[in-house]
């Protein structure tokens, strides 16, 4: 039985566009896996805390020595890690906020990205550990960025997913929401159609 991790981080909670483009991805993956099992994690709606000199003290701290804080800390690390390792597909979907990705959901990154358990450092550098796993990601922009330098988050977004070891990394991004009525329609309907087109290479298993 598949799992897939839906991330959702809009401050427009279900009316978000990102959060509308990802549910639209998640209900046709659940209609291709019926017994599949999504688990949804609205990183908006109950933020994490940031990552804080406690729980990085928690990090490297063996765990009988660790204190009652830091022991919190790290648990609350370790069950968004076993979120995670847990799913073989990941939906993440990315709203732009003042030219980033939310600070919700950079802060599940910051306690998920952990050395020695989604990551370890090798003589040939860094190694992902997060292995065999897929991950869809919905952008939705005001703007224009795809494609320039201004697009912080598509290289960010695919960075960090390597790093952890997730590199099969598929990006649907809905732009210009903020320009106008027609470009906005337009802009969605575009996205949705690669979202059916996307959904129909679906396998079994992901
Ligand atoms: C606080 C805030 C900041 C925003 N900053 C940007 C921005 O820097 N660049 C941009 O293109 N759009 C920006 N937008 C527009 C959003 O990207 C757009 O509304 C998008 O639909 C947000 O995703 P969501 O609907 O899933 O929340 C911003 C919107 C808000 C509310």
């Amino acid at each position: 039985m598949a799992t897939l991790l839906h991330l959702k981080s809009s401050i427009f909670g279900e009316n978000g566009q990102s959060s509308g483009l990802s549910n639209t991805f998640v209900e046709d993956w659940r209609a291709q896996h019926p017994d599949g099992n999504v688990v949804v994690r609205d990183l908006a709606a109950a933020p994490l805390p940031h990552l804080d000199a406690v729980a990085v003290g928690g990090f490297m701290t063996a765990m009988d020595d660790r204190s009652a804080e830091q022991a919190v800390a790290v648990a609350r690390s370790d069950e968004l890690i076993a979120e995670i390792s847990g799913a073989e597909v990941i939906v993440i979907a990315l709203p732009m906020y003042n030219f980033g990705i939310p600070s919700t959901l950079k802060a599940w990154i910051d306690h998920i990205a952990r050395a020695g358990v989604t990551f370890r450092y090798t003589e040939n550098g860094p190694e992902g550990l997060l292995t065999g796993k897929k991950a869809y990601v919905f952008a939705a922009r005001g703007g224009l960025y795809a494609g320039t330098s201004n697009d912080t988050q598509t290289p960010y977004i695919e960075n960090v997913l390597g790093f952890v070891g997730i590199n099969d990394v598929t990006i649907i991004a809905a732009e210009g929401l903020n320009m106008g009525d027609e470009a906005k329609a337009a802009s969605l309907s575009t996205a949705h159609g690669q979202i059916t087109a996307l959904s129909g290479t679906l396998s079994a298993v992901a």
